[in-house]
């Protein structure tokens, strides 16, 4: 078998690994497919079975397309291979497995090699299998060896899963050639994907979105598109290849991302029976140039580890006079009459909570978010996140105000929040602020101790 592997490394140094797509008439997308010059070095590696392989890359650069001819053209020249394309989600997976399909349905040389062509499943004459497998079914990769595995996305696949369950995979391969494991992904997030790029032990392939321009797949414009339209560390991320620096955004934006339901309406102000509600105000800061109010509806029973959270209404104002502020505030208030509405203190806020202490007296709540309280404060909303106690509006302005927010670890081994100074925030201040307000302002009475123990469960 070691032959086989050898004859198949020098054809790849002699003859290139065009003159082998050639020869199997490897289509895609209606044309011969023809490798750029950063997938070239790719294919080669893999089909030289180069043990571990990690492709660092640019969105759209044609990572799952280079993975899908891999796949297809490892199956065809070994026998009894095992091609398993892993992923997060059954939609990301089937798209590298349908350019399979589509490989060996369009090449006159490979197509009589089918013996069975199913939906997520080949199998060839020479013994070989292609499939797809999804981690979100925890079941599914016990018990499955493969040969060449691919891990599409690997920066979203949890650490877990690929210690313990996707890993073992390669430990005993049918036709005992050596496993050859691929990951792509673009860097938009550290686990197990970052430590094989920078491990020195893996054949690292890096694919910047100038690659991409210049192989004429992505224009020059969407880049530059890209570039005005996302936050500057998301553009080094997703087209300059570059891992995002250590320093993490403090919400968990995959899980932001999945909490956004399309049917939000901003609701009438109506209370409902066995609810409560809570208002947060974040007051425009000087230079900064939205004020926002949230309110959010609570079961009677809601602490920060029970019970779920309502996003009821949300308003944003442009920064005008502070009067103008207040008055807006103040009618907000009157229209839904909350038990408690928490307002930041520091800065411009100070005034405004004075202003409406007078309208509404100890319902209007200084909070303060700085120091512990900070943490505090911000460290409620993401456990409520983590949790999955929240919806969220499918709001992309008020969605992508959750990466503003980052942790900072200082030499000292404190962890802060910081914002970024560019970004929106208001919306998600004054949703952290009702939260705060709405744990603080319990029905039972809860000691301080009780809420300091959970809240230090969090770190
Ligand atoms: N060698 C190539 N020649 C022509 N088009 C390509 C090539 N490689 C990829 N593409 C196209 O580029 C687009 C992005 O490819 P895809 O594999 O989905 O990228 P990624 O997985 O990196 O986001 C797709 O439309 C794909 O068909
Ligand atoms: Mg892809």
């Amino acid at each position: 078998m070691d032959k086989l592997v050898e004859r198949i490394r020098r054809a790849v140094r002699t003859r290139g690994v065009d003159a082998i797509i050639r020869a199997l008439q490897v289509y895609h997308e209606g044309r011969l497919f023809q490798p750029t010059e950063y997938q070239k070095p790719f294919l080669e590696a893999v089909l030289s079975r180069e043990r571990r392989i990690a492709v660092v890359s640019s969105t759209r650069a044609g990572k799952s397309t280079s993975a899908g001819i891999a796949g297809a053209l490892m199956a065809s020249i070994y026998p009894n291979e095992d091609v398993v394309i892993v992923s997060l989600t059954y939609k990301q997976a089937k798209i590298i497995f349908d350019k399979i399909h589509g490989v060996f349905s369009s090449s006159p040389v490979l197509f009589p090699l089918v013996s069975r062509l199913r939906r997520d499943l080949i199998e060839l004459r020479n013994g070989s299998r292609i499939y797809t497998l999804t981690i979100s079914n925890p079941e599914s990769l016990l018990g499955h060896g493969a040969s060449t595995l691919i891990v599409d996305e690997a920066a979203s696949i949890p650490d877990d899963v690929w210690r313990t369950r996707i890993l073992r995979m390669v430990m005993s391969p049918r036709n005992n050639l050596d496993p050859v494991v691929i990951l792509l992904s673009t860097p938009h997030r550290r686990n197990f994907f970052y430590d094989a790029v920078t491990s020195g032990e893996w054949k690292v392939f890096r694919w910047t979105w100038r690659d991409v321009v210049k192989a004429g797949i992505m224009k020059r414009e969407e880049v530059e598109d890209a570039r005005r339209s996302m936050p500057d560390n998301e553009f080094r991320a997703w087209y300059e290849a570059e891992f995002a620096p250590l320093d993490e955004t403090f919400f968990d934006m995959s899980v932001i991302r999945s909490l956004v339901r399309k049917d939000w309406r901003r609701r009438e102000p109506v209370h409902l029976p066995g609810m409560r509600y809570f208002a947060g105000l974040d007051v425009a800061r000087l230079g900064g140039d939205y004020s926002a109010l949230v309110i959010i509806e609570v079961p009677r029973g809601f602490t920060a580890s029970q019970g779920e959270v309502e996003i009821a209404a949300y308003y944003q104002m442009r920064r005008r006079k502070l009067s103008e502020v207040i008055g807006w505030a103040r009618n907000i208030i009157e229209e839904w009459r909350p038990e408690a509405v928490g307002v930041d203190c520091i800065g411009l806020g100070g005034g405004v909570a004075d202003v409406l202490q007078e309208a509404f007296g100890g319902r209007v709540r200084c909070v303060q978010a700085v120091g512990r309280n900070r943490l505090e404060i911000y460290g409620l909303l993401r456990r409520v996140i983590r949790e999955r106690r929240i919806f969220l509006p499918d709001d992309p302005a008020f969605i992508r105000q959750f990466e503003s927010f980052e942790v900072k670890y200082s030499s000292d081994g404190k962890v802060r929040v910081v914002k970024n100074p560019r970004m929106h925030d208001d919306l998600v201040d004054a949703l952290a602020y009702a939260l705060y307000v709405a744990v603080k302002s319990p029905l039972r009475v809860v000691t301080d101790k009780d809420l300091l123990d959970s809240f230090m469960e969090w770190f």
